[in-house]
C-alpha cells in the first residue's frame, strides 16, 4: 500500500513491542524513517536491526517518555539523524490498569497517568517547535499526535485534553491529530 509517507519521519514511542513495534514496521514498509522509542532499549535495538535488515531506516534510542529531558534528548536526536519529524505516535504506555475501582493500587494509577497522559504531552511539547519550524499546516504536510488505547481507559479522556490544546496553538493548526480508542 502507498500511503504518500515515503521520506517521512516518524518519532514512535513503545515502539519496542506490542502495537508501537507494529506501527514502526508497517510505517518503514511505507518508507517512513523511524525512531524506535522505548524504555526497554534490547526490545527497541531489535525492532530496529529488522527495519534496517529489511533495507529501511531506523535507529532505537532509550526514552522513558516520563522523563521530559530524555523525551527532548530523544526527539532531538532523531531530527540529528533523520533531519526533521514529521510523524508523532504515542504509544508508550503503563501496564493497563485492571480490576475495580476501589483494588486499584495509588502508585500504579499515578504510573498510569505519569507515562500514558503526562509521557503524551512531553512528547507533543517536544516535536511541536520542529513542526512549527517546517510550517506545519500551512504546507499540509503530516503531522500526526496519536495515542491508542482501549475502550474505558482511565487515562484516555486526559491525553486527548493534550491533543485537543494542539489544535488552539497557530503554530501547529493543520497537524492532523488523532486519538484512537479500539
Ligand atoms: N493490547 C491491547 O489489547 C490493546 C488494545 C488496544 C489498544 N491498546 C493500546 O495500544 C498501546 C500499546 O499497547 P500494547 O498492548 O502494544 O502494549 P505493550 O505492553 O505490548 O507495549 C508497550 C510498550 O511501551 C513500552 N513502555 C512502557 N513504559 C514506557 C515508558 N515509560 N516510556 C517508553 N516506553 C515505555 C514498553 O517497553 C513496551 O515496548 C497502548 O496505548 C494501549 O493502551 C492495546
Amino acid at each position: 500500500m502507498d500511503l504518500g509517507l515515503s521520506g517521512k519521519v516518524a518519532f514512535i514511542t513503545g515502539a519496542g513491542h506490542g502495537i508501537g513495534k507494529a506501527f514502526s514496521l508497517a510505517f518503514a514498509g511505507e518508507g517512513v524513517a523511524v525512531a524506535i522509542a522505548d524504555i526497554n532499549v534490547p526490545w527497541a535495538e531489535a525492532v530496529a536491526a529488522e527495519i534496517v535488515q529489511g533495507g529501511g531506516r531506523a535507529f532505537a534510542v532509550e526514552c522513558d517518555v516520563s522523563d521530559s529531558a530524555q523525551v527532548n534528548d530523544a526527539v532531538q536526536r532523531t531530527a540529528r539523524e533523520f533531519g526533521q519529524v514529521d510523524i508523532l505516535v504515542n504509544d508508550a504506555v503503563s501496564p493497563i490498569l485492571t480490576g475495580a475501582i476501589e483494588e486499584l493500587d495509588d502508585e500504579a494509577w499515578d504510573d498510569n497517568f505519569r507515562i500514558n497522559v503526562k509521557g503524551g504531552f512531553y512528547c507533543i511539547k517536544a516535536v511541536a517547535p520542529l513542526m512549527k519550524e517546517r510550517r506545519y499546516g500551512q504546507d499540509r504536510q503530516h503531522g500526526v499526535g496519536r495515542r491508542t488505547s482501549r475502550r474505558g481507559d482511565s487515562d484516555f479522556g486526559g491525553l486527548c485534553c493534550v491533543e485537543g490544546r494542539d489544535h488552539r496553538d497557530d503554530g501547529v493548526r493543520g497537524a492532523r491529530v488523532r486519538a484512537v480508542q479500539h
